[in-house]
């Protein structure tokens, strides 16, 4: 069986998604959430559900994201996963961690890449007076939200939206396309899915 590792900073929404496709599909088995903020909301979500769980406070480590990422690592690899998917994970990795895991790690972004890589997405495809937003799943690479895309889904952008009634509609979109892709992605399939 597949096994996926799934990086959370907050309250683990994607997760949940993830975890559930995975336990209905039988095609996937999470065997550890992780995160970077030990009051991450998703982690007691996860150990509610039987999942092995870590944290490792990125703060103590101050500027060293190397010293951050290993202890990190060590949790990650000794669960031995093959697929390794960020859920909301809200650290910048170093191209020597993407390398570790490079060609098995997606993550997830809200935006359609590649517009808007980066923070406050939403905020910017309103200004910008984009008639639709959405949500982006993709290959971590070095490049910061530049990896090959492995799905999209398109959220129409309402009269009256605002930063936070769009990034709801988007999380929702977030839930149907990230287990969309993984499966996929199980399968070694790799062609993008889009999902309107
Ligand atoms: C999601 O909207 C995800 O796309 C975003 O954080 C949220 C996490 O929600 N990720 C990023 O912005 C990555 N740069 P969740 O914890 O409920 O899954």
């Amino acid at each position: 069986m597949t096994r996926v590792a799934i990086l959370i900073s907050g309250g683990g929404s994607n997760m949940l998604a993830l975890v559930g496709d995975m336990r209905q599909g039988g095609y996937a088995e999470p065997v550890l959430v992780a995160a970077n903020d030990p009051l991450a909301g998703g982690l007691a979500k996860a150990a509610a559900l039987g999942i092995p769980t870590a944290a490792v406070d990125h703060r103590p480590f101050g500027r060293d994201r190397e010293g951050f990422e290993a202890a990190l690592a060590a949790h990650i690899d000794a669960a031995k996963p093959d697929i390794l998917c960020l859920a909301g994970f809200m650290r910048i990795l170093t191209p020597g961690f993407i390398a570790r895991y490079q060609g098995r790690m997606l993550n997830i972004h809200p935006s359609l890449l590649p517009k808007y890589p980066g923070l406050h997405t939403h905020a910017r495809a309103l200004a910008a007076g984009d008639s639709h937003a959405g949500c982006t799943v993709h290959e971590v690479t070095a490049d910061l939200d530049a990896g090959p895309i492995l799905g999209q889904a398109r959220v129409p952008i309402l009269p009256g939206d605002t930063e936070a009634t769009l990034a709801t509609r988007v999380l929702e979109e977030e839930h149907r396309l990230y287990p969309a892709v993984l499966r996929r992605f199980v399968q070694g399939d790799r062609t993008p899915v889009y999902l309107d």
